[in-house]
C-alpha cells in the first residue's frame, strides 16, 4: 500500500496529466483534491489524446477507481460533457469508476459571469484566470454559502441556496456591467444536470477513507502547481485554492502520516499562462522556439503558454514546501537540438541573494535578477530513450546537476507525450 501525491512543482502544466496516468498502472484508486476545471491534465496513450479537466487520471486504466474528492469544485455542466465523452468512447462504463463527491461545491453559471467581469474590470492588472469561475465558487466556500454537488439533488435545499447567492451576485454583476441571473433559471438548469450526474454522487471523503482502511495504493493527483497556490505562491496573480502537498489531506479528510511519498512534476524548462512575475521568463525568439518545440499552448483555454528557463530556486522552495521525496522532470525531449541550455540557481534583489527562497510578493517576484549557469545540449533525438543510459552524457549533467542543486532526486524522466515514453531511474 502506497498513497503517493503528484504535485505541480512550476507554474501548473508540467505533465502531471501523463505521469499521473503512468503510475496508475497498479493502484487502486486516483483522486483529485483540489482545483476545478481550470485544470487541463493530457493523457496520450498510443498517440491518442485525452484532456481531462475534472476527472482523475486513472480513468483510462482498467480496475481503477477514480475520485472526485471534496476539496476540488465542479462545473457539472462541465463534468457531463467529459462524462459523455468517455462514456461515448467506452472509457466509462460503469457509475463504479468515478465518484464525483456530493460534497464537492458547484460551479454556477454566476460563478462564471462574475470572474469573466472582474478580470474585464480589473483591466491592465487582470490575473488571467481562465475564466471558469474558480475563484468565485471558492469564495462562496469560504463565504459558507456553497452549493455542494449533493445539494444539486435536492431541488428545494438548492432553490434557497441559489436564491440567497443571487441576492448578492446580481448586486455584484451589475455593479460590474454585467447580467443578472434569474433564480429560477438557474436552478431548473442546475436540478437537470444532477438529475444526469446522480448516479455518480456519492460522498468522496468517507470512500477515501475506506480505502486507506483497507491498506489501497491511492494516488492523490494535484492540479495547478506550487507557484499558483493561493498562500504560498506569486499573489495575487495566483489560483484560488491550495496546490502543495498539505492541500491533499485537507482536501479528502486524512492525515499527513497518510501520505508516504511526495513526487513533484517540474519540466525540463518552465512555463506559465496568465500573468504574473515570471524571472526565467525568454521573451524572445528563443521563447518562442521553446513554445514550438514544446506545443505550448493551454489545454484548457488555449492560451500560448510564456516560456523560460527552469527555474530551480522556485524547485527548491516548492521542494521545501511539499517535501518532495523525488522528481519527475517531463519535455526533456523539447531541448534537445538547443547548443546552450540555463538553469537559473539563485536571485538577486536589492543586495540580497536568493538560492532556496522565493519572495513570493508580486512586487519583489517581478524585479529579481535571475543568476544563470549554463550547459551544454545534446543534439540527438531522445524519444526513444527508456533508460537513463540511453540519453546522451549531455542531457545526464543537465538532469544530474539540477537534481544536485535542488537537493531532490530527479526519479522519472519523461521523454515524450505518450505514457510509454518514460525512464523510471534505478540507480
Ligand atoms: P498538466 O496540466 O500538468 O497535466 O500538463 P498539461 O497536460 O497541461 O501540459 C503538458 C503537455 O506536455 C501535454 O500536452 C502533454 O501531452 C505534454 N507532455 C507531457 N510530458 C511530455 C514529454 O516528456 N515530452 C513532450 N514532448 N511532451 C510532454
Ligand atoms: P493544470 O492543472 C496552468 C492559472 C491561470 C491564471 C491563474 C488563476 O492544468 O496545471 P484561475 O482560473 O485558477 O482562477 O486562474 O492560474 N491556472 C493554471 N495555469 N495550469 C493550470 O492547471 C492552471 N489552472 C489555473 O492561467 O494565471
Ligand atoms: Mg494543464
Amino acid at each position: 500500500m502506497t498513497v503517493r501525491a503528484i504535485i505541480g512543482a512550476q507554474w501548473g502544466d508540467e505533465g502531471k496529466g501523463k505521469i499521473v496516468d503512468r503510475f496508475a498502472e497498479d493502484v487502486n484508486a486516483v483522486v483529485r483534491f483540489q482545483g476545478g476545471n481550470n485544470a487541463g491534465h493530457t493523457l496520450v496513450i498510443d498517440g491518442h489524446k485525452t484532456i481531462l479537466h475534472h476527472i482523475p487520471s486513472g480513468i483510462l486504466r482498467d480496475g481503477v477507481e477514480n475520485i472526485i474528492a471534496g476539496g476540488v469544485v465542479i462545473d457539472p455542466f462541465v463534468l457531463l460533457t467529459e462524462i459523455a465523452a468517455l462514456e461515448k468512447r467506452g472509457v466509462i462504463k460503469d457509475p463504479s469508476q468515478l465518484l464525483i463527491g456530493s460534497e464537492c461545491c458547484v460551479i454556477a453559471p454566476y460563478h462564471k459571469a462574475l470572474d469573466v467581469a472582474r478580470e474585464t474590470n480589473r483591466g491592465a492588472t487582470s490575473i488571467g484566470t481562465t475564466g471558469r469561475g474558480i475563484g468565485p465558487c471558492y469564495e462562496d466556500r469560504v463565504g459558507r454559502r456553497a452549493i455542494f454537488a449533493g445539494d444539486l439533488l435536492h431541488p428545494e435545499r438548492l432553490r434557497e441556496k441559489v436564491a440567497q447567492s443571487l441576492l448578492e451576485k446580481n448586486a455584484l454583476l451589475v455593479a460590474l456591467g454585467a447580467q443578472e441571473f434569474d433564480a429560477d433559471e438557474v436552478v431548473a438548469q442546475l436540478v437537470e444536470i444532477g438529475e444526469k450526474l446522480k448516479s455518480y454522487i456519492r460522498p468522496a471523503n468517507i470512500r477515501v477513507r475506506q480505502l486507506l482502511d483497507a491498506k489501497a495504493s491511492i494516488l492523490l493527483e494535484g492540479a495547478q502547481g506550487t507557484m499558483l497556490d493561493i498562500g504560498h505562491g506569486t499573489y495575487p496573480f495566483v489560483t484560488s485554492s491550495h496546490t502543495v502537498s498539505g492541500s491533499a489531506c485537507v482536501g479528502l479528510g486524512i492525515p499527513p502520516s497518510a501520505i508516504q511519498d511526495v513526487v513533484g512534476i517540474t519540466k525540463a524548462y518552465c512555463t506559465r499562462v496568465g500573468n504574473g512575475p515570471f524571472p526565467t521568463e525568454l521573451e524572445d525568439a528563443q521563447g518562442q522556439e521553446l513554445r514550438d518545440r514544446g506545443s505550448e499552448y493551454g489545454s484548457t483555454t488555449g492560451r500560448p503558454r510564456r516560456c523560460g528557463w527552469i527555474d530551480a530556486v522556485a524547485l527548491t522552495y516548492a521542494a521545501r514546501i511539499n517535501g518532495f521525496s523525488s522528481f519527475a522532470m517531463t519535455k526533456l525531449d523539447v531541448l534537445s537540438g538547443l547548443p546552450i541550455l540555463k538553469v537559473c540557481v539563485a536571485y538577486e534583489l536589492d543586495g540580497t541573494t536568493f538560492t532556496n527562497e522565493v519572495p513570493v510578493e508580486a512586487d519583489d517576484l517581478a524585479r529579481v535578477k535571475p543568476v544563470f549557469r549554463e550547459f551544454k545540449g545534446w543534439a540527438e533525438d531522445i524519444t526513444a530513450a527508456r533508460t537513463y543510459a540511453e540519453l546522451p552524457a549531455a542531457a545526464q549533467e543537465y538532469v544530474n546537476a539540477i537534481e544536485k542543486i535542488v537537493g531532490v532526486r530527479v526519479a522519472y524522466v519523461s521523454v515524450g507525450p505518450d505514457r510509454e515514453a518514460t525512464i523510471v531511474r534505478n540507480s
